[in-house]
């Protein structure tokens, strides 16, 4: 036994009890030493003579958060977590498994081989696997549906959802609850053993039935989702096995799971895990955020209700600011709106909303804002009306409060000139819908302080959003790389490809929907109004495609005006509009361009390119600390496909000599739009991936 697997997992002996205790900060991952630690503890009291019983408990936050995913896509150490998990079983005396915390993936597969399980006050268990592109590797397929109904086994399973203590005992996950710390309910549970109280079973001895029947529909359901990904129907197919003997039943499971460790999601979808997580790695990390009880809000639109609404859901008291007595009325009644919705869906406790709407005030007067710890402006996008604003807000807030813009492209550093505080002036920029969103763009200013940085990202963990540090450009991260490969789009429509084309491929690619689709939804006056504003400063050179603007000239705004790129019915099924397709071939005739074909590749190409060059300039920029903030930026924001793992993720995949050479050969039709990256170049030179400048968080390639 080495020093480390000692210091991970350890027994102690009380009487007949052998205790073990699995500590491996910070959440017991079940890594090479823990799995050698619970093995040998295994071998060790099982020999010893005056042990009867064996209990396993953690230490720290969570039992265990499961395989430790750093060691995917490794040469594997052994143990194995599936024989280590049979070894439990087999153990010659009973085992116990006392959970508490987080109790995930190859964690709850240790407690499912124990021969007993109690979960303390407020555990969680659940098998998220799929959500890694994964399947339970330890048993999880083949022990849970002999512990539950099947159904209720599928659910879990094939959802990855967590399941609170109260109903994974109710289901049978879980034997008992208990109030006790681990180590003390570990003994308790130990002489409920001994005392015959709490009777002990191998999993893998319960014989089940799995209906064929059942299997085949769920399999059916999950197939028709889209995008289709692998892992939650090998799930259900390994789940199928459990009607088997258990050794037959853990054989296939095994099959199956290799299978999705070698296919093409699980590296994505892990990635996107790291990637929320990595994003926290700011240079401000070490500062010391500020406290914020109390907020404003001005302005009561789409923006500034959706603000409010994501402040108090996180216990901030809030006051919202509106120019007119009816403006301010109808904020407040669609922030309360909100929290109604939340409790409709069963995400907020009624009890909990009327604290919220308690805790909500609105107002027609600035100066309300006095005293408030943080301001979010979320007026109308206008630089003199903000600077006015700002000028103002330094005025009446007290020292020390955060003034925050939700600006989405303006100069946050101008904004900022306009008080006298700049040091406190930061941009937060949320996404539509802000309490519903989990983008929030840190944009730090020139002046702004280390610790409004870390009181925004500290804010944003309060809201259960993802936040992300951005620079000061044209769009920080996400809407500049947006404006960039949105032309790509355009420029194919025009040259031939339609819409609809285009829309679908990208759909078939993996996006919810495509751009065109997304534009309707987004009202396509948004674009209009940033197409005019970029007209004096657009150059010569650059291509311009001006068939949205003949839409918009046309006063078609997509959805909320019934029509735009396509025509909509009630049940939100699409065709394309006549009148644009018209307008399509109008714009090709008047620049003299015969259409040609694009296959669903190409379309694939070019945009991905397209979005990948932008992302590209954004970190050489310096804008985005890392290519997975900018992969963060997308995942969390804008759709993208989670199993891709992000914009530059997805071109590690790609490999940046074949982007290279894809922006040459396009750059031959349009050299100003298609130009290579300084960055892309470098690493196409060196044999290098945007990966190799992601410090840390391996995502195990
Ligand atoms: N392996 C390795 N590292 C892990 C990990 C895991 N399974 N789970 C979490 N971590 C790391 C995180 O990356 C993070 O690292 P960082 O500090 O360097 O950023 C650190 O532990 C703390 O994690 P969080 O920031 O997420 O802490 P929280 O307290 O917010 O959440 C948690 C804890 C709910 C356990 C959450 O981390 C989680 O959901 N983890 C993943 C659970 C999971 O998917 N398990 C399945 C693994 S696959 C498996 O078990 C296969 C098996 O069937 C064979």
């Amino acid at each position: 036994m080495t020093e480390q697997t000692q210091a991970v997992v350890s027994i102690e002996l009380e009487g007949a009890i052998g205790l073990v205790r699995i500590d491996n900060p910070p959440v017991n991952a079940l890594g090479a030493a823990v799995r050698q630690g619970l093995a040998q503890a295994l071998e060790t009291l099982e020999r010893d003579p005056q042990v009867q019983v064996v209990a396993l408990y953690g230490t720290g936050r969570a039992f265990s958060a499961g395989a430790d995913i750093r060691e995917f896509g490794k040469p594997p150490v052994d143990p194995k977590l599936p024989d280590v998990c049979n070894r439990i079983e087999a153990c010659a005396k009973p085992v116990v498994a006392v959970v508490h915390g987080p109790t995930f993936g190859g964690g709850l597969e240790v407690a499912l081989a124990a021969h007993a399980r109690v979960g303390l006050a407020g555990a969680r268990v659940g098998l998220p696997e799929v959500t890694l592109g994964l399947l339970p590797g330890a048993g999880g397929t083949q022990r849970l549906p002999r512990l539950i109904p099947l159904e209720a086994a599928i659910e879990i399973i094939s959802s990855g959802r967590q399941v609170p203590a109260e109903e994974a005992q109710s289901l049978g996950i879980l034997d008992r609850l208990s109030q006790a710390e681990p180590r003390q309910a570990a003994l308790d549970a130990a002489r409920a053993v001994l005392d015959g109280s709490l009777p002990t079973r191998r999993t893998g001895d319960i014989a089940v039935a799995i209906d064929p029947a059942t299997i085949a529909s769920a399999a059916a359901r999950l197939q028709k989702k889209r995008p289709a990904l692998a892992a939650p129907i090998k799930a259900v197919e390994a789940i199928s096995y459990a009607g088997h003997p258990i050794g037959e039943g853990l054989k296939a499971e095994r099959a199956l799971f290799l299978e999705l460790m070698d296919g093409p999601d699980r590296q994505g979808l892990i990635h996107a895990f790291n990637a929320e997580r990595a994003v926290k790695r700011i240079p401000e990390a070490g500062a010391a955020p500020r406290p914020v009880a109390s907020a404003g809000v001005i302005g009561g639109g789409t923006m500034g209700v959706g603000i409010a609404t994501a402040l108090l859901q996180a216990g901030i008291k809030t006051t919202l600011v509106e120019t007119s007595a009816e403006g301010a009325e109808r904020a407040r009644a669609k922030v309360i709106g909100n929290l109604d919705g939340a409790v409709k869906r069963g995400k907020l406790a009624a009890e909990q909303r009327d604290r919220l709407v308690a805790a909500f005030d609105t107002t027609t007067e600035l100066e309300k804002l006095a005293a408030v710890d943080l301001v979010v402006e979320a007026v109308f996008e206008d630089m003199a009306v903000k600077t006015g604003l700002f000028g103002q807000l330094d005025r009446i807030c007290k020292a020390g409060a955060i003034l925050a813009t939700n600006t989405s492209y303006l100069d946050v550093n101008q904004i900022a000139a306009a008080t006298s505080r700049q040091q406190n002036v930061i941009g937060l920029h949320f996404f539509s819908p802000a309490h519903v969103m989990r983008l929030l763009e840190v944009v730090v200013a020139e002046k702004t302080a280390p610790e409004i940085v870390a009181t925004a990202f500290e804010l944003a963990a309060r809201m259960k959003k993802v936040a992300v540090r951005s620079g000061v450009c044209d769009g920080f991260i996400g809407n500049r790389i947006l404006a960039h490969y949105r032309k790509a789009a355009d420029y194919m429509l025009l040259d031939g490809a339609s819409y609809e084309e285009i829309d679908r491929a990208l759909e078939d690619f993996g996006f919810a929907m495509g751009p065109f689709a997304v534009a309707d939804l987004a009202g396509l006056d948004i674009g209009w109004a940033t197409r005019k504003r970029k007209a004096p400063t657009r150059p010569a050179e650059e291509r311009y495609v001006a068939i949205a603007d003949r839409i918009c000239e046309a006063g078609w705004f997509g959805r909320k005006s019934g029509r735009g790129y396509y025509l909509y019915d009630d049940a939100g099924g699409r065709v394309p509009n006549p009148d644009v397709l018209a307008i399509v071939e109008a714009e090709r005739a008047a620049n003299g361009i015969q259409a040609r074909t694009f296959t669903p590749e190409e379309i694939v190409a070019r945009y991905m390119t397209a979005m990948i060059s932008e992302s590209a300039r954004v970190v050489e920029d310096g804008i985005a600390l890392h290519p997975i903030d900018v992969d963060a930026v997308f995942l969390f924001g804008y759709g993208f496909p989670r199993h891709l793992g992000g914009p530059l993720n997805h071109a590690d995949r790609i490999g940046a000599r074949q982007l290279v050479e894809r922006i040459e050969a396009y750059a031959r039709e349009d050299s100003h739009y298609w130009q290579t990256p300084g960055l892309l170049r470098q690493l196409a030179e060196s044999g290098g991936s945007f990966n190799d400048l992601n410090t840390a968080n391996s995502d195990g390639r």
